[in-house]
């Protein structure tokens, strides 16, 4: 069906369009996913990429970030901004030190439980870290979606939220769940776009948005 379809037309396009030369994909351990992930919850791709970098030549494992004094790691992320997930960082990696054995915890609710990650960055985790099988719901994926199913009302709202995080579920696929997570981010951050360019979207054949001509109103905005 064109539902089974969305995964397989995101994973063709992503092998020859998407981003596969991202530093924490080279290698890509539980930790350096971890810290991509926290870095990229607020701040772009190109913006993290050198800050990444910095961050994993000093502190480059979980034991290490886990034994340095917090205005260090606050001296690295200094210039990426909100730096409360720093300190979430910090408090994560000692969390993990005394009780994950100095890993971060291969689970779904022991993820969500250290400081600064939330159900979608569990799962980015678990996709990229362990090939694990859950789906993610940020606000690039949440555009996809709203387009893509033709879902109105704000995503913020908590009714709008569980429909698009049961759709997410829906087109979850059995492999490769670590390049599925990835095609997702990169689809909204290249493809489906403020002002998209659906004539470039592998998901274009199905998407409700498209189709109807709504891209512009979708999803919802926010209500004043
Ligand atoms: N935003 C959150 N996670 C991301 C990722 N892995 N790639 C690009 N943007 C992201
Ligand atoms: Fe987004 Fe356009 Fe693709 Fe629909 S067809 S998912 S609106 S880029």
């Amino acid at each position: 069906t064109a539902r089974d379809d969305f995964a397989a037309r995101l994973l063709r396009w992503f092998d020859v369009s998407g981003r596969h030369d991202l530093p924490w994909q080279h290698p890509r351990t539980p930790y350096r996913v971890w810290l991509s992930e926290i870095m990229l919850q607020q701040t772009q791709v190109r913006t993290v990429i050198p800050y990444f970098l910095r961050f994993v030549d000093a502190l480059p494992t979980l034991p290490a970030l886990a034994a340095a004094p917090l205005d260090q790691v606050l001296a690295l992320w200094s210039g990426l901004g909100y730096y409360s997930r720093a300190r979430n960082l910090h408090a994560a990696a000692r969390v993990c030190m005394d009780r994950h054995g100095g890993e971060l915890p291969r689970d779904p609710e022991a993820l969500t439980a250290l400081p600064g990650i939330g159900r979608s960055t569990a799962a980015a985790i678990l996709t990229q870290a362990w090939g694990e099988r859950h789906a993610i719901l940020d606000g690039n994926v949440k555009r996809v979606l709203a387009r893509y199913h033709g879902i109105d009302g704000w995503p913020g709202l908590p009714a709008v939220e569980k429909r698009l995080w049961a759709l997410a579920e829906s087109h979850l696929p059995h492999a490769r769940l670590a390049d599925y997570t990835q095609a997702q981010m990169d689809l909204g951050a290249t493809i489906c776009t403020r002002d998209p360019a659906c004539a470039l979207c592998p998901l274009q054949a199905d998407c409700v948005a498209r189709i109807e001509g709504r891209t512009a109103e979708l999803p919802t905005p926010r209500p004043n």
